[in-house]
């Protein structure tokens, strides 16, 4: 009988890589690194959580791949491969079609990241109207259909009011169906439950993470708080002073911290918000 060859296929799942990235500031008296030499990497469909103390740099990094951080009075190295190019150095009308197309980002208080005078519906449909070439009315359709997928009962009466007259869950909600609308690959989501009481937390949570499996979306998520990043992510980054400090499998680290500073922080949560 003739013997088949074992076929072993090798998928590549990597989406974005990120390489040595030093961020610095030169806005002040002496130049200020505030991230330096961070490496990893986000596969397909990965919840990768990034945790660390306020000012270790999880934000800056998490800007720096959305395309974020300002160009002027920042140095910024290394490298951030997307789609084999170059997000650091690529030219920002280049940048610019890949924001809120392929990487969508969320952030920690929605009143801000929405414009208080205009309607939700105009806001959502933001991103079709840059990057699709869409009839008003297919683009009036999908934003309802995504405010539906959010979880927005009345998505039509949503779609027609100001963000002041929302609270501040639905806001949230409504910021992660104007992030998902053209399905982008990577969801930057930066303390998105942060600024919400608990209940709401807890929704929108189970809605970020429904939202990874059905629509496959990799989602970087960054948290202080470490119980639920040990729940929801399947990888994690611990920063320290703009260092990664220990990066792996959720469930091994959290099982055996190797860094100190992890051991520390993981020994600091309440032994029953453990899972
Ligand atoms: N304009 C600036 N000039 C100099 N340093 C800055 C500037 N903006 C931010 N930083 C510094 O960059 C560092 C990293 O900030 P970053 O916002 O990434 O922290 P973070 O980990 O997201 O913190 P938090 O958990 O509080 O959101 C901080 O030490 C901050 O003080
Ligand atoms: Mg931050």
């Amino acid at each position: 009988m003739v013997q088949l060859p074992v076929l072993i296929l090798q998928v590549n799942n990597m989406l974005l890589e990120v390489k040595d990235l030093t961020i610095e500031f030169h806005d002040h008296d002496r130049p200020e690194t505030v991230v330096e030499n961070v490496s990893f990497s986000l596969d397909k469909g990965e919840i990768l959580g990034l945790v660390g103390e306020s000012g270790s740099g999880k934000s800056m990094t998490a800007m720096a791949i959305a395309g974020l951080l300002p160009r002027k009075k920042m140095k910024k190295s290394g490298e951030i491969i997307f789609e084999e190019k170059n997000l650091l150095t690529l030219p920002r009308h280049d940048l610019r079609e890949l924001q809120g197309d392929e990487i969508a980002v969320i952030f920690q208080e929605p009143m801000t990241a929405l414009n208080p005078t205009m309607r939700i519906g105009r806001q959502v449909e933001e991103a079709l109207l840059l990057h699709r070439d869409m009839t008003a009315q297919d683009r009036k359709n999908r934003a309802i259909k995504y405010l539906k997928a959010v979880e927005l009962d009345d998505a039509e009466r949503i779609y027609e009011s100001y963000p002041h007259e929302l609270s501040g869950g639905q806001r949230q909600r409504v910021m992660i169906a104007s992030a998902m609308i053209n399905r982008p690959k990577i969801l930057i989501a930066d303390e998105p439950t942060t600024a919400l009481d608990v209940t709401v937390q807890a929704q929108i949570i189970d809605l970020l993470q429904r939202t990874n499996k059905k629509l496959g979306v990799a989602i970087l998520f960054i948290s202080h708080d470490l119980s639920l990043i040990s729940r929801i992510t399947h990888n994690v980054i611990v920063m320290q002073n703009g260092h990664i400090v220990e990066k792996g499998n959720t469930d091994e680290i959290f099982a055996a911290p190797k860094n100190d500073y992890t051991k520390k922080l993981i020994a600091a949560i309440p032994k029953v918000e453990l899972k």
